[in-house]
């Protein structure tokens, strides 16, 4: 395995919340210089981009000939997201794709995370059941007309919109074939996607659709289960992950040459008293099971000694096989990152050995870009991409449309007209690198 990070950063909320009052001057909007630690040559030598997810921000959710997801049901169901909103328009990418591909060349974007929708690509869901030709040309106008406008997609093949019969009837992430449907659905995209693509992402966050999808049940499928379920859920995700990345090194790396991940969320987990020894061991165990449960198995083969310990039998055990199939089986990391977490040893908080504390300052949503550029310049570290969340609002899943994380304000009483940001301007300005930003 050659060089990899990927960091997809989730900040830029704080100033990302407010409505744009004026369009007009914003291509005048200087805003704070680059912070000290982005010199020129640092910003210059990373990929900075902005990222969406198809349930997110598509729309079109019952159109061409796509199935549901468990997203679609889960949200048309009363009581299951904040005032009952559905993703049903979301932004309604699916219509607007033209306009929206048109706004991020305006931005200055080079590079740009989206996600495919299984249940449009393959409406059945299982291994064998027809590709959809309509959801197929979807994805080939909007790659296409990305690569016109000089904009490299990174793609997530799975980003939670799983189709819904899938999990009516072959138990969803904890079916046993859960691998073999997925390596199916990625083959189908990588042989008639796959030329417009050098970077895969496979799977998006397995920790969260195992924990707010089978233990909270506050994600669909929205079964509480115990803690074998949510260690089943992760295993088969690392399984399918392994298959669907054997299948593109065997049948499409050559001609393509992509790179492939998954991509995992997390803290960074800081000791809360870093002179005490145990609050040092607390804080690197919880760093392995929150990083290491899937990182581990994509670089060594299999699960951290300490995760062994802990769950004994509980934790599934990969066949000889698997291991080889899983050992080295990403190009690069995808990091998804938060915040940090004093961690303290003791008492029982979610993850059974830890209490992690927030952080006293709270609000730290992301290594800012100034603590980025910092890891570049004095730890080394290779950064090769940086993709902010998101570009632009959209349907933050239980949350609803509430939260505006995006670049782009998008006006839901209004036509759902796109407003660019302040930040957004200041991004374009000092990462996407844009001279002139036009007349937004
Ligand atoms: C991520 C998730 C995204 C979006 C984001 C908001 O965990 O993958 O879809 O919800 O959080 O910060």
């Amino acid at each position: 395995m050659t060089s990899f990070n990927l960091a997809f950063c989730q900040s830029l909320q704080a100033i990302n919340e407010a409505k744009p009052q004026k369009h007009g001057p914003l291509h005048r909007y200087l805003g704070p210089p680059a912070p000290p630690a982005c010199t020129k040559a640092i910003r210059r030598s990373i990929e900075w981009g902005a990222a969406t997810a198809a349930y997110q921000i598509e729309g079109g959710w019952d159109e061409g000939g796509k199935s549901n997801s468990v997203w679609d049901v889960w949200s048309q169901t009363p009581g299951k997201v904040a005032q009952n909103q559905t993703g049903n328009t979301a932004c309604d990418h699916y219509h607007r794709w033209r306009e929206d591909v048109q706004l991020m060349q305006q931005l200055g974007l080079k590079h740009y995370r989206l996600s495919f929708s299984w249940p449009r690509i393959v409406p059945g869901g299982v291994a064998g059941s027809p590709a959809n030709p309509e959801g197929l040309h979807f994805y080939k106008q909007l790659l296409s007309s990305l690569r016109a406008a000089g904009i490299a997609p990174l793609v997530t093949l799975f980003h939670w919109d799983l189709p819904q019969v899938l999990q009516d009837d072959h138990g969803g992430l904890l079916g046993e074939q859960f691998p073999e449907h997925f390596a199916y659905y990625a083959d189908v995209v990588f042989r008639e996607l796959g030329r417009f693509v050098s970077h895969w992402v496979t799977l998006n966050e397995p920790l969260v659709t195992c924990s707010m999808g089978y233990q909270s049940g506050v994600f669909p499928s929205g079964l509480q289960l115990g803690t074998q379920a949510f260690l089943q859920c992760g295993h088969n995700q690392l399984k399918a992950h392994a298959k669907a990345v054997q299948l593109y090194r065997q049948r499409y790396s050559r001609r393509q040459k992509g790179h492939l991940s998954l991509a995992v969320p997390g803290w960074w987990m800081i000791p809360y008293d870093a002179s005490s020894k145990a609050n040092r061991a607390a804080a690197a165990r919880a760093m392995e099971f929150r990083w290491g449960w899937m990182f581990d198995p994509v670089i060594t083969g299999d699960y951290p000694t300490a995760m062994r310990a802990h769950f004994d039998s509980q934790l599934p055990a990969f066949s000889a096989e698997g291991q080889q199939l899983l050992k080295g089986s990403v190009d690069f990391l995808g990091v998804n990152i938060y915040t940090a977490r004093y961690v303290a040893d003791g008492s029982e908080n979610g993850m059974p050995w830890v209490e992690s504390l927030t952080n006293a300052s709270g609000a730290a949503l992301c290594p800012d870009s100034d603590e980025l550029c910092l890891a570049v310049a004095q730890d080394g570290v290779n950064v090769q991409g940086f993709y902010a969340w998101s570009l632009m609002d959209n349907f933050e899943w239980a949350d609803g449309y509430r939260p505006r994380f995006g670049l782009v304000y998008v006006d839901y009483e209004n036509g759902l007209r796109r407003l660019p940001k302040r930040s957004a301007a200041w991004m374009a300005r000092h990462f996407f690198l844009k001279r002139q930003l036009g007349q937004w």
